[in-house]
């Protein structure tokens, strides 16, 4: 266990604490809008390899820490680093997007199981850049692991374009509803094994992308989001007491988020899609979870002026209650420009 550091005031928010300001960080703040990643980017073409280089993922990870007054820093890595954790290749095509290796049946899901003991092997670099980033930023900053939550994963490893509708994943939940369980359980033991391993090695709070939850019926939410999501804070929290989780269920809908701020543990903070109202959320979540969001990333293409107002609106709907982090509502776009960053930071400063 690493001694227990200070909280930071990422952590003060999602323990729901008054604060003067709420903490600001971005979602996908390392990345192609800065042109000095896309620079750094050029030394490994292999986008699997990049993450697994802990000298280019630990620069990955600082370059937008020297621009930008964030409050927090998350390690440069990706959630499809559990399937080739487990043996099934992935690789990412410029303009396609990630591309994982489809299972010839259910037979090799399965035996996806035995593999979970080469998890924390397969991704030694990925801790080893958590150590040295532990030493680079300050102690103020919070350092946040991640993972995919295992329904966003399974739906990379069954369906080529998720964004479409996980058609695969869903016809398996209905006509081999066994192997769908034991794909989920098997994700859901690597996931505790990556998250702790990455507390382990100095990351202070953890965050769990379930990106395509919103597709996931109803009738499964309680099996393939809410209790996985539970089994892991459970899991991790074994070994690191209480570790401050960020729980992302991306567009999910607002009777989904109910679900999920009064089902949720303590010190787990909710993060929201940029279609969630404010208003709303203050009212109806703020009270029960803290809450991370949810300015539309599509704004930081317009003006400072446009993004002052916008951003200042939601830190102060949030700052009537305890627990608000300020973030977009989803990953910042590549072509945002660096600038807008600058004034974003700032308006939340001067709130
Ligand atoms: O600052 C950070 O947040 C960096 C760490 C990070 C990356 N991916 C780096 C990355 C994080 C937290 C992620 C999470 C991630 N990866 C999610 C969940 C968040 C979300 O957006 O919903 C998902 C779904 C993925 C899977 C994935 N990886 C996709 C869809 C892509 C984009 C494909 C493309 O080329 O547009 C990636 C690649 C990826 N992951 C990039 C980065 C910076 C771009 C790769 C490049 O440099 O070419």
């Amino acid at each position: 266990m690493p001694t227990p550091l200070k909280p930071t005031l990422l952590h003060q928010a999602i323990a729901r604490m008054p604060l003067a300001r709420p903490p600001v960080w971005v979602m996908r703040q390392a990345g192609r809008y800065l042109p000095e990643y896309r620079e750094l980017r050029k030394q490994q073409p292999n986008f699997i390899d990049f993450c697994l280089t802990p000298e280019l993922c630990v620069e990955a990870t600082l370059q937008p820490l020297r621009r930008f007054a964030f409050d927090a820093s998350i390690v440069f890595s990706d959630i499809l680093m559990i399937p080739h954790a487990l043996g099934v290749p992935v690789t990412f095509t410029e303009g396609y997007g990630p591309k994982v290796t489809k299972p010839e049946n259910a037979q090799a899901l399965l035996t996806l199981r035995e593999k979970i003991g080469d998890v924390t092997n397969n991704l030694a670099p990925v801790y080893q850049t958590l150590k040295t980033l532990r030493h680079e930023i300050k102690a103020e900053t919070s350092l946040i692991g991640f993972c995919g939550a295992p329904w966003t994963v399974a739906c990379y490893m069954l369906d080529d374009k998720p964004s479409a509708d996980c058609l695969n994943l869903r016809k398996l939940a209905y006509t081999e509803p066994q192997t769908f369980e034991h794909l989920l359980n098997t994700l859901v033991e690597a996931t505790i094994a990556h998250l702790t391993a990455q507390a382990t090695a100095g990351a202070d709070t953890l965050m769990l992308f379930d990106s395509w939850a919103a597709l996931v019926p109803p009738a499964l939410f309680e099996l393939a989001v809410v209790q996985p999501t539970r089994r892991i804070i459970e899991g991790v929290r074994k070994t690191h007491a209480n570790i401050p989780f960020i729980v992302f269920p991306r567009n999910v809908s607002t009777v989904h988020l109910q679900t999920l701020a009064q089902q949720l543990p303590e010190n787990v903070a909710l993060a929201l899609s940029h279609t969630v109202d404010v208003a709303w959320a203050a009212q109806h979540l703020q009270p029960h979870i803290a809450v991370q969001g949810n300015l539309d990333p599509a704004l930081l293409l317009s003006t400072p002026a446009a993004i002052t107002a916008e951003a200042q609106h939601i830190a102060r709907t949030f700052g009537n209650q305890p627990g608000h982090i300020f973030n977009l509502g989803h990953g910042i776009d590549r072509h945002t420009p660096p600038e807008n960053v600058t004034a974003l930071i700032e308006a939340i400063h001067t709130a």
